[in-house]
């Protein structure tokens, strides 16, 4: 039997895909984050206290109104939301297939074309040699550094994937 699909239904059937990813990828990341946020303040309340402070500071400086100006203004807040990030990874490891044979610079390693690669996240995010004292619930590392380690080299911080299927948050983050 043969189907016809137009390039609209095509269309149509790919909007629908990509409504589902946003439903399915959206929403249990963002909860499952904001659960473990509130898990570690309930562990240090110094930094509850000190994200309260400056919720209460922000928006009394704007007439108790909240708005996404307002909530980008709120640099702590954003630090204890890249810590629970960087020590509770939602998608603890990151998936790919190598679509060509790739060698590893500076070794004799070949990766060969069609081997699944699985990059262990949780394990670089939480390793003692890129974060001192990986264990501690510490926002203050976010605070001057976008990846939370201003010294150290490379790609370790990557609770958003990386790359062209990198999540679509840095997206809405970058475009809105
Ligand atoms: C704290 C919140 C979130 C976290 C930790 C998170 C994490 C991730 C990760 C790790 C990936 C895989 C990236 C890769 O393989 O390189 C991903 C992909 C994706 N995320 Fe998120 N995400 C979050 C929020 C959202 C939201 C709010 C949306 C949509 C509104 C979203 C939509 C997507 C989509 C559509 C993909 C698939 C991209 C592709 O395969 O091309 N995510 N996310």
């Amino acid at each position: 039997m043969f189907f016809y699909f137009s390039p609209l239904v095509i269309k149509i059937f790919f909007l629908k895909k990509q409504n589902d990813n946003f439903y399915s990828l959206g929403f249990e990341t963002s909860s499952s984050t904001a659960s473990f946020c509130i898990f570690e303040f309930c562990r240090n309340p110094e930094t509850q206290r000190k994200a309260q402070e400056e919720i209460d500071r922000v928006l009394k400086a704007h007439g108790g109104k909240l708005t996404y100006e307002n909530i980008a203004e709120m640099k702590y807040l954003d630090a204890c939301i890249d810590e629970t990030l960087r020590k509770h990874p939602i998608a603890s490891f990151l998936v790919r297939l190598a679509s060509t044979d790739f060698r590893i610079p500076g070794t004799n390693a070949i990766i060969e074309k069609g081997t699944s690669i699985f990059i262990p996240v949780l394990g670089i995010q939480r390793d003692p040699n890129i974060f001192e004292d990986p264990l501690a619930f510490k926002p203050e590392r976010f605070l001057n550094s976008s990846n939370g380690n201003g010294n150290s080299k490379g790609l370790f911080y990557m609770p958003f994937g990386d790359g062209p299927r990198e999540c679509e948050k840095i997206f809405f983050q970058n475009n809105f």
